[in-house]
């Protein structure tokens, strides 16, 4: 979907320059919203960590999940409170191994580190003894909307094998690490039967935990929950995600004979729907059959088409801020880099899937729809290309929330 009409894009194009991000704050706060029935929404702001975006995050009570040193300090810039305060924790750090500024810094601030590995919590033990961790479990299987973005399964690299729970645990004692909760993501784009799964997988950790005389005060139900992008794709029922959670979090207080926190991690679902990303058309050109389209923007912008075959709506809009109609043409959409996988119009495996489009012109804005997640933050400097300007749309006033980078900057790097 597309939060703005061609007439509140085109302005902002002119003002703010192409290619551009531009994210809306009321979808934001809408998908937030959609959550509330969990006791915490954790944003993994991998899908989009600009400290604009989590400061609004955390203005509607959102917290997050961190996944490198330089998300952690994004976290505390946009406001976010390091440490465990009363059992709760604004910022987790997941990950499968941590380096050492990073095991420096969460020791530094006693951030709660989701661990993925039995390595993590010799390495923190060593150090701090005492520190509070969560145990990230790969269940044995995962799922995801590619490949490459399923996180569970024996060739996952994710998590602690569930096999090794035991070891896990003792570990956490022999450690004196103090275990906050369990938590499994096994991929992002995750359907009813796997989630079944999950939720059965995560009552039978829970009992090994339990057996090994540890206890815990939460669980997470990870990230994962889909976004249509295309039309007739399902939108998550929240609701009903939301009840066999519930279900598993009630018999794990049962088990447990305390109350328990039900978290959720998802980082696609708040933010996707919120963003576009709007291209102006440069060049048009025919290649024997097939219609090219070519934007000003490229993968080293938006890189889900080709990392993934990922599908985004696309439109075009004229300058002055009407829409482009008329009849449609089979049309290749590709950018500016010199690489021929720079095409956004492609499936799984690099395949060219012409889309149905009204005929553009140079000149005319060309916006890719559902990229507020996953989109500026997987961008690149590939082709020496700087990073480009994002603009948050609050209370019908656009702000610029990101500048776009120089190429001095880019060469500053260098100057050593
Ligand atoms: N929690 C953990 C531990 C994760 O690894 C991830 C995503 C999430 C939560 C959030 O997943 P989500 O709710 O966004 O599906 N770049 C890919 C997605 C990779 C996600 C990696 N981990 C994409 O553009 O589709």
């Amino acid at each position: 979907m597309n939060p703005f009409t061609p007439a509140t894009i085109a302005p902002l194009a002119q003002q703010f320059g192409t290619p551009l991000w531009i994210y809306d704050a009321d979808t934001i706060t809408r998908q937030i919203a959609a959550l509330r029935l969990f006791d915490v929404v954790r944003f993994a702001q991998k899908a989009n960590s600009n400290t604009h975006i989590l400061r609004l995050m955390r203005r509607q009570g959102a917290v997050v999940d961190s996944v490198s040193l330089g998300e952690i300090e994004r976290a505390l810039a946009g406001g976010f409170t390091p440490g465990l305060h009363n059992g709760h924790a604004d910022i987790v750090f997941t990950a499968d191994l941590l380096d050492r500024a990073t095991l420096a810094r969460v020791v530094e601030l006693n951030i709660p580190v989701n661990c993925g590995s039995m390595d993590m919590l010799d390495q923190l033990g060593a150090v701090n003894p005492g520190h509070p961790v969560w145990l990230r479990i790969n269940p044995g299987f995962g799922h995801g909307h590619s490949k490459k973005t399923n996180t569970g399964g024996e060739h996952s690299k994710h998590g602690i094998w569930h096999g090794d729970l035991v070891r896990a645990c003792e570990k956490i004692q022999s450690n004196g690490l103090a275990l906050q909760g369990l938590h499994m993501h096994i991929g992002s784009g995750v359907d009813y039967a796997h989630l079944q799964e999950v939720c059965g997988a995560m009552l039978k950790l829970v009992e090994v935990v339990n057996a090994q005389g540890l206890d815990l005060h939460a669980i997470s139900a990870g990230g994962g929950l889909s976004v249509p992008y295309q039309a007739g794709e399902p939108t998550i029922d929240t609701a009903h995600y939301f009840s066999l959670w519930d279900a598993v979090r009630h018999a794990v207080e049962q088990l447990l004979e305390h109350p328990v926190k039900l978290e959720i991690e998802p980082g696609r679902y708040l933010m996707a729907e919120s963003g576009v990303l709007v291209t102006e058309v440069r060049a048009t050109k025919q290649q024997g059959a097939n219609h090219f389209v070519m934007v000003d923007a490229g993968f080293s912008d938006l890189v889900r088409p080709a990392l993934y075959g990922a599908y985004h709506g696309m439109e075009l809009i004229h300058s002055d801020g009407t829409a482009v109609n008329g009849l449609q043409f089979d049309t290749v959409v590709a950018g500016p880099l010199c690489e021929s996988g720079d095409v956004f119009t492609q499936g799984d495996g690099g395949v060219v899937l012409p889309r149905s489009l009204p005929q553009a012109q140079v000149g005319d804005l060309l916006v890719l729809h559902d990229t507020g997640a996953y989109g500026a933050s997987m961008s690149s400097n590939y082709n020496a290309r700087p990073l480009i300007a994002e603009v948050l749309m609050e209370n019908g006033e656009p702000r610029l929330v990101r500048r776009r980078q120089t190429v001095a900057e880019l060469l500053a790097l260098e100057a050593v």
